[in-house]
């Protein structure tokens, strides 16, 4: 398509024919229009049905989808206003280009505001159709990616697992998501703390606004800062142009420090400034830039070792770590992986254009006793795998990996002694009868016939606590949340979790 200097635009869906499936609609009572433009986006390869009343456009409407409808203003029985109404009621997103003729401009102008996406006036010249038509399109096709984005990440941002550290962990996203509070999410590789993140912003009253992460690790310590907080042009060498950084693009929303352990020290100190001072400035930049980002961090180091050993700035740890969360791994909560592999499994297939595949149970119980050192990206990488890989409809034994069958099932290594065989024992059973009885202590001492003081030693000595009150790392601020008794469906009731 051109405009009319005759220059090539940048999206050209029509011109050469290798979009055949553009779908058109002309609505005119006048002849000549109707066949002049109709050859018009004929040449361009569209597909064109014309109509020439409204009555019979609605009609076609109804049978047809189209992406553009041209919809002539003046009309004899219904008129255009009139039948744009019918259009809009019975398809919301439909794309309506007003046709004006001599004195109907007024009544075109009030159509956009009744939806239409524009209007374009007779006598038709043949290069403003096709402009209006493919800024239509483009448009169009904008709104159908960003949409299909959105269902994605909205699909993508389910927290699965009904065991009693998800319970809680469900409570705490529930009870802090929609304040302004400032979270540090723990947990180690895979976890889910990135999904945490997301889930803290989707359910906050930031939702509309943006989410921004920024990968600490994985940023250059030279550009951080640039990429942080934006630059200006010739702030630095090489910088052309002005350019936002992440602080600004996450102005509204939220901002995610992912790994944020691994930023160094002099980085540390101007996220604290623009954490006091709620600004900052733009390298290169003598004029302040203000923002209003809630700041979530993640990390899988433990950040009080880091400031034991200098490399994180205490008062930055106490800016952030104002509500501290800690993603348990998956080996503390196995029940939740029959729920997960068939999660993974209905999310993956799809993707792939293939069925999902039955998991039988021999094979999930060698799965339920496996350690999980990748936590929940391992399992899923593995669901994914068999979607691709295993070529029956079902998963057998000798399709797990080595890491998996070699442990022969074993959740930790042979133990040498009966004193490690006994420790190890003891841990497991404790852990699973505090997670069975709600974290409660008192009552698992009671239920397993063990003096409550005796069960509390037993505990500390193999570094168990109940649920999600896991967390040292909390308590230097404020005392962690406890594992709830009553649990509450959150996002997605644990019925539906599968
Ligand atoms: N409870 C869960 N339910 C459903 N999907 C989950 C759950 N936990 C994690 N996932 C998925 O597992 C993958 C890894 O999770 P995520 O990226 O949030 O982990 P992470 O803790 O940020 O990992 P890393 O430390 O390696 O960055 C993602 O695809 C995420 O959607
Ligand atoms: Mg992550």
């Amino acid at each position: 398509m051109t405009d009319r200097a005759g220059k090539t635009l940048g999206f050209d869906p029509i011109r050469t024919g290798r979009h055949p499936r553009i779908r058109l609609l002309i609505v005119d009572d006048n002849r000549s229009v109707l066949r002049s433009l109709d050859g018009v986006l004929r040449d361009e390869g569209c597909l064109v049905d014309t109509a020439a009343s409204a009555e019979e456009g609605l009609r076609l409407v109804d049978r047809t989808r189209y992406d553009a409808i041209f919809l002539d203003v003046w009309l004899p029985g219904m008129d255009g206003i009139d039948a744009l109404k019918r259009i809009r009621a019975r398809r919301p997103r439909q794309y309506v280009i007003m046709v004006s003729g001599h004195g109907t401009i007024e009544t075109a102008v009030q159509a956009t505001k009744l939806g239409a996406y524009d209007f374009i006036e007779k006598p038709l010249a043949r290069d403003q159709v096709l402009l209006v038509l493919d800024h239509a399109l483009k448009q169009k096709r904008l709104e159908t990616e960003n949409r299909s984005l959105k269902d994605l990440i909205r699909q993508e941002t389910v927290m699965i697992g009904t065991s009693v550290p998800m319970q809680a962990l469900r409570q705490q996203i529930e009870f802090a998501a929609p304040t302004e509070g400032r979270v540090v999410i723990y947990g180690e590789n895979g976890t889910g703390k990135e999904l945490v993140a997301r889930l803290l912003h989707l359910n906050s009253t930031r939702r509309e606004g943006p989410f921004v992460e920024v990968n600490c690790a994985a940023i250059p310590d030279d550009l951080i800062e640039s990429e942080l907080f934006g630059s200006v042009k010739g702030g630095f060498t090489g910088s052309t142009e002005n350019r936002k950084g992440r602080f600004e693009l996450a102005d509204g929303g939220t901002l995610f420090l992912d790994e944020v352990a691994d930023m160094s020290l002099k980085t540390q100190a101007r996220v604290l400034r623009v954490l006091e001072d709620q600004r900052f400035y733009p390298v290169g930049s003598q004029r302040p830039t203000e923002v209003d980002a809630r700041v979530l961090a993640a990390t899988n180091k433990d950040l009080e070792k880091e400031i034991e050993t200098g490399r994180f700035r205490e008062d930055l740890f106490f800016r952030l770590n104002v509500i501290p969360f800690e993603v348990p791994p998956l080996r503390e909560r196995r029940e939740d992986i029959p729920q997960l592999l068939d999660y993974f499994m209905e999310l993956l297939s799809p993707h792939h254009g293939k069925p999902g595949k039955v998991i039988p149970p021999e094979v999930r119980d060698r799965l339920l006793r496996y350690r999980w050192p990748g936590n929940v990206r391992e399992l899923r990488n593995m669901v994914e795998r068999w979607i691709i890989m295993v070529p029956g409809g079902r998963v057998e034994l000798s399709d797990l990996p080595r890491s998996i069958l070699d442990g022969a099932g074993a959740s930790r290594p042979e133990a040498r002694s009966w004193q490690e065989a006994r420790a190890a024992f003891e841990s497991d059973f404790l852990t699973r009868k505090l997670q069975e009885y709600g974290g409660n202590i008192s009552r698992t001492a009671t239920e397993i016939g063990m003096e409550r003081s005796h069960l509390h030693r037993k505990l500390k000595a193999y570094g168990i606590s109940g649920g999600a009150s896991r967390g040292k790392r909390g308590g230097r601020q404020q005392s962690v949340v406890k594992v709830p008794r009553a649990p509450r469906p959150f996002l997605r009731p644990p019925d539906k979790a599968r």
